[in-house]
């Protein structure tokens, strides 16, 4: 409050005298009116807090309000009805029926165009969700496949065009899928606008564009910062830095050619919100909030996770609550889980991945042990009403193992070791591993490393273990099954394996994660009605997986009620749905590659006759059930 009290935005009446008409203009919009009245006081209250101090403050809230006004103006009539459509119903996404899928766009399928022609196939599966991979111009061979943005308004033209994207978002909003895209707000390419003006210290149209990255003249401002950052590209740079051809330093957390924003700058809010509400009113429905932890810097500190991160994205969802309400975030968060959470809420990211779940499948899986994942499914996994985690075997990205060292102390587990171990075996350095992972930013320095590979060739599938394809089935079984959004990484319901070609491009071979990034195999997807190919055998049990998880409602929501059984390698919960009446959904899995059975006496909390939702058939819990070696059962049972 002292901050505020010192601040030009202070004066509530001054500011609403200025800011007020811009939301009701001379074209006076009752529903714009009624959702700035409703969110304007965060909005500045969140002003007041980040910029409060500076003089230019209110210049930029002035015009950020200004922005949405003139977004909401031009909102297409079909998406102020998708807007109405969610106020009343906010909560889709925690519905049973949801699945997600992701994609690259030139990988999968050439071109915006190629996706389109995809749709049946996205309804075959089932798809409600469909994220492309980023599409966005971006600096030729230095991309980091498009992470690095050099203009938000432009479709890679090898991929279309922006109106390709918005009328693709309409034909899949006609069929029930939501588009979901990536927004890099933490850094832009070096050769966005914004990049090149701030270099050249350029003021256009009244605004300073030298301020919006943090470019220092020596060393002394990295030196001290990079205390107590960490190393995130260190193949690429050590340091959180890199230095500019004219001698300065300028942030640049991951590529060289990936540059940090400068976020306490109000004008850099001001340009990304500009920037957001153009992809809105494109008819993207979730914008995956990339990299959120490394938005606000802060001298002395990790500069991962500080509290104005999170300041920001409210300040970034109360303006589309004015002017796009239907557009929601989900956070890619790839920290400590207790930090993973703080970003999860419905004033900040309303869904989020879900990384430690992700992890700790393949450590359960590794170690033929299910107590760490357990452990986290226990305690880790509630999140606040109203939002959901995004569950996903693998990403495009590596897998880190970013469970918490604290966890693991208590089962008696190393966690630097433990993780060393876990390195050793998903890059098949351990005798009888049945990965076939590559390791990923190696820091032989720190002794981090991260494991890139598809899920199949993680699950032994490549070295063609027997179990691989049931690993892979489980893997999955897990995500459609704990509660929240399950995503798919397309490819992996035909079971594609590893694509080592990229170290004959130049562009990728530095990356080992483009080895998880495969092209579309045609040959697995013709195989995919073949009961005896494994794509057959993957795309069946995904099918089954799926079918069963739509058309049991108990799997919606997010609450799961722990369940202990007497065998380390079972993983078990219990799943109430929404409104957590009875019955339940029990889902035992076993990563092991025995067969177990978990017997009555463990199962006496539940009347006998239960359902096998699977296997389509009734059973009586009073003979046990048995798990086959990497198998999973998700039985319909009534607590007695
Ligand atoms: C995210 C992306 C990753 C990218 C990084 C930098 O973590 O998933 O692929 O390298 O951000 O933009």
């Amino acid at each position: 409050m002292t901050r505020l009290a010192r601040s030009v935005l202070v004066d509530a009446d001054v500011v609403r005298s200025r800011i007020a008409p811009l939301a009701h203009g001379t074209d006076h919009d009752a529903v714009f009116a009624a959702r700035f009245a409703e969110n304007f006081p965060t909005l500045h209250r969140l002003f007041g807090e980040l910029y409060g101090m500076r003089d230019d403050a209110l210049e930029a809230l002035t015009a950020v309000v200004g922005l949405a006004a003139d977004s909401w103006r031009e909102r297409p009539a079909d998406l102020r009805a998708l807007d109405a459509r969610r106020e009343a119903q906010p909560h889709f996404y925690l519905d049973a029926g949801m699945l997600g899928g992701v994609c690259y766009v030139d990988r999968y399928a050439g071109t915006l165009e190629g996706v389109r022609r995809q749709i049946p196939y996205f309804r075959e599966l089932g798809l409600t969700y469909l994220h492309l991979m980023p599409l966005f111009a971006s600096p030729e061979g230095n991309s980091d496949g498009g992470y690095a943005v050099s203009s938000y308004r432009d479709v890679d033209p090898a991929l279309g065009s922006m109106a390709e994207l918005a009328s693709l978002a309409r034909e899949l909003r006609a069929v029930g899928i939501s588009l979901v895209v990536d927004f890099i707000f933490n850094h832009t390419s070096d050769e966005h606008v914004w990049a090149r003006r701030a270099v050249a210290g350029e003021v256009v149209d009244g605004v300073d564009h030298s301020d919006f990255y943090l470019i220092y003249p020596d060393r002394t401002m990295p030196d001290a910062y990079e205390r107590t950052t960490r190393e995130i590209f260190p193949d690429d740079h050590q340091g959180s830095f890199v230095q500019l051809p004219d001698g300065r330093w300028i942030w640049a957390t991951f590529y060289h050619f990936q540059w940090d924003l400068n976020y306490a700058n109000p004008a850099v809010f001001r340009a990304m919100a500009g920037e957001m509400l153009f992809l809105a009113n494109q008819g993207v429905e979730l914008l995956r909030m990339d990299a959120v932890a490394f938005i606000w810097k802060e001298l002395g500190t990790t500069c991962e996770s500080l509290p104005q991160a999170h300041l920001l994205l409210q300040a970034f969802n109360s303006v589309l609550r004015m002017a796009a309400p239907a557009l929601l975030f989900k956070s890619e968060a790839i920290v400590h889980p207790d930090e993973v959470v703080t970003y999860v809420s419905e004033a900040e990211c309303q869904i989020s991945y879900n990384p430690l779940q992700m992890a700790l499948t393949w450590e359960a899986l590794a170690n033929r042990d299910a107590s760490l994942l357990n452990q986290a499914l226990e305690r880790r996994h509630a999140l606040p009403e109203g939002t959901a985690w995004v569950n996903y075997v693998r990403s495009h990205d590596d897998i880190g193992w970013t469970f918490a060292d604290e966890d693991a102390a208590e089962l008696g587990i190393d966690g630097y070791r433990h993780r060393r171990h876990l390195n050793d075996f998903y890059v098949n350095r351990v005798p009888a591993s049945f990965a076939r992972g590559v390791p990923f930013q190696d820091n032989p320095r720190t002794g981090d490393c991260r494991i890139a590979g598809t899920t199949a060739s993680l699950a032994g599938v490549e070295a063609g273990d027997p179990l691989g394809v049931d690993r892979v089935l489980l893997a999955y079984a897990l995500a459609l099954s704990t509660g929240g959004i399950p995503l798919i990484y397309l490819g992996d319901e035909v079971g594609q394996l590893n694509d080592y070609s990229y170290v004959e491009r130049p562009a990728e071979a530095g990356d080992s994660r483009w080895v998880n990034r495969p092209f579309r195999p045609q040959a697995a997807y013709d195989a995919r009605t073949d009961p005896h190919a494994t794509a057959g055998r993957v795309f069946a049990g995904l099918r089954r997986l799926i079918a069963a998880r739509k058309a049991t409602p108990e799997l919606g929501g997010g609450t799961l009620l722990p369940f202990r059984t007497p065998h380390r390698s079972v993983v078990a919960f219990q799943r109430p749905g929404w409104t957590a009446e009875l019955p339940r959904v029990l889902v035992l899995a076993n990563v092991g590659d025995d067969a177990v059975t978990v017997d009555a006496l463990t199962l006496s909390g539940f009347d006998a006759p239960a359902r096998d939702l699977l296997a389509e058939r009734s059973i009586d819990l009073r003979d046990g059930v048995e798990l086959p070696a990497a198998s999973v059962r998700w039985l319909h049972v009534t607590p007695r």
